[in-house]
């Protein structure tokens, strides 16, 4: 159907009586600029969007009308909440979509409720994807309430084609799909849907294109995830991720550590650098340096006092790494390093490309070498095949590895995987029955190496007033280990002394020692 000229314009007909055609035609090629072109454009949109509403009274009748002009008078159209599933990357990639929406002219909504509300998918089980069908189906009888609103959708779940025609067909109130590879392009699509006045849908297969210097956002002041690479290249035989998030691209090394000395000079003292595989960073750029290197170089920048970093493949874990964690006093010792299983015959029928064998001199030699390191990791349970042997073969692991903690999952078939296909899928109550032996043998392993720094005085970092009593902060060790003391918000971000006093299971008791 063709809209009338004026219908797509409702704006304001002298500044924006352009055709689509045009507004395309001007925006500029290269990127970010092509971006900021169309925030600045979207945001001139939702202006006159909200003095219109303003002018009929449904401003007014949405957010009261005294908040109404406060907003109008802080240059504020509208409010937004983005609910994020998965994993690391996904919340990173929501605080990028978050300064987009905020550039725009969007507020975070306090309570659910919101004039723009995005799903930030994951589809690593089956279960992150179910959970997003039922939230949708909430949010679109509120949106049948108030038409007003904006239902958008994006990562992980959207780069499988099976899920975007379910969600063309039952889910016709979503406003705008898009995928993990475009998220920058957020601005540039909401112009599109607002002239286009039906679903807009721009999922892209692949790209080897990284998009630097968008707008920023963190969701602490004193902390932030910083992406040194996308994609995977591993294709481990049960997971999607390599198939939703495309191929292995680095960073270039200037781009990160100009962002982490942004970051310093903004007031952040710990980094977290992230990756599918960070162990094998830099291998494809023009100029290869290794992930060790990169440690090194940020280590040098003033101001950041913690580097952590996710996640390590155990095939690719040099000494160089270890020896970079042993020396250093800026990288934390923690390190998660996911085993999936402990059975040399499953990790091959995973294509894990480590023995169990492999596995375990790797995890001896890194304690031996970083004695206080702490050690989590990733287990799956009944993948296509396993016997009791092999999952007798991960009891064992945990057993001799001993992990601080472990997450452990149930193994999801996922459509495309070489996995999906394997015949031999363990009977729910076998994996069933795993799950709940390996969860109490990780408990109990957890439990007995943690609580060793008791009675020490400890490095940390105060992240907030404690959420039940007020009197207390909470805060992180280096390993992670969190730590509860007197104190009060004007710690927060800051790094400080604290005299472990008790070990209540996964958690301290401590004083500040001044
Ligand atoms: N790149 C990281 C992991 C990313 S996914 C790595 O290689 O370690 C996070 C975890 O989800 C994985 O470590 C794995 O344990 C789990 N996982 C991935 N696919 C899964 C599946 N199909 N079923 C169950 N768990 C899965
Ligand atoms: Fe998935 Fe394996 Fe890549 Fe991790 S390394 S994201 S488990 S394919
Ligand atoms: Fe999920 Fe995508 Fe992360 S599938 S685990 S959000 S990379």
């Amino acid at each position: 159907m063709e809209l009338k000229r004026e219908e797509i314009f409702r704006y304001n007909p002298q500044e924006f009586c352009r055709p689509y055609d045009e507004v395309i035609a001007a925006a500029p090629d290269k990127e970010p600029e092509r971006q900021y072109y169309f925030m600045q454009y979207a945001r001139t949109l939702l202006k006159a969007d909200f003095e219109e509403q303003m002018a009929k009274g449904a401003a007014a009748a949405r957010y009261g009308e005294e908040k109404a002009k406060e907003m109008l008078s802080q240059g504020i159209y509208g409010t937004f909440k983005i609910n994020t599933f998965g994993c690391q990357m996904n919340a990173k990639d929501s605080e990028k979509l978050t300064a987009i929406l905020e550039v725009i002219g969007y507020q975070e909504a306090e309570g659910e409720k919101a004039d723009f509300v995005l799903y930030n998918t994951c589809t690593v089980r089956e279960n992150a994807n179910l959970k997003v069908y039922g939230r949708l189906g909430q949010v679109g009888t509120l949106k049948k309430k108030d038409p007003h609103m904006l239902i958008a959708l994006c990562g992980c779940m959207m780069q499988e084609p099976e899920v975007v025609k379910k969600l063309k067909t039952s889910y016709g109130f979503v406003d705008l799909i898009f995928g993990t590879h475009n998220i920058f392009q957020l601005a540039e699509l909401m112009v599109r849907r607002f002239h286009q006045r039906k679903m807009v849908v721009e999922v892209w297969e692949g790209t080897d294109q990284i998009v630097e210097n968008l707008p920023a956002d963190r969701k602490y002041p004193f902390k932030s995830g910083v992406n040194i690479m996308f994609g995977c290249n591993n294709f481990c035989s049960y997971c999607i991720v390599p198939y939703v998030r495309g191929r292995e691209r680095s960073r270039k090394p200037e781009e990160i550590l100009n962002e982490i000395r942004n970051l310093a000079a903004d007031g952040v003292v710990e980094v977290m650098l992230l990756g599918q595989n960070v162990n094998s960073y830099g291998k494809t750029l023009d100029e290869p340096i290794t992930f060790a290197q990169l440690l090194r170089q940020v280590e040098q920048i003033p101001g950041i006092e913690r580097i952590r970093f996710m996640t390590s493949h155990p095939k690719d874990l040099s000494d160089e790494l270890i020896q970079v964690m042993k020396e250093s006093k800026k990288v934390c010792p923690h390190l998660h390093l996911p085993l999936q299983s402990g059975s040399s015959r499953i990790l091959k029928a995973m294509n894990r490309k480590y023995t169990k064998e492999q596995y375990l001199e790797l995890a001896f030699k890194i304690k031996k070498e970083v004695p206080d390191i702490s050690l989590t990791t990733d287990i799956i349970v009944g993948f296509p095949g396993e016997t009791e042997e092999d999952f007798l073969e991960t009891m064992d692991v945990v057993e001799k590895v001993k992990f601080d903690s472990a997450f452990t999952f149930i193994y999801s078939k996922r459509t495309g995987t070489p996995a999906a296909a394997m015949e031999n899928q363990v009977p729910e109550e076998v994996v069933k029955d795993r799950f709940d032996r390996l969860l109490a043998k990780v408990q109990e392993v957890g439990s007995s190496v943690s609580g060793r720094e008791i009675h020490t005085c400890q490095q940390v970092l105060v992240e907030e007033v404690n959420h039940q009593d007020p009197a207390l902060v909470t805060g992180r060790l280096g390993n992670n280990t969190v730590v509860h003391f007197p104190g009060d918000a004007s710690l927060i971000g800051k790094i400080v002394d604290v005299e472990m006093d008790e070990f209540k299971g996964f958690y301290y008791m401590g004083h500040k020692i001044d």
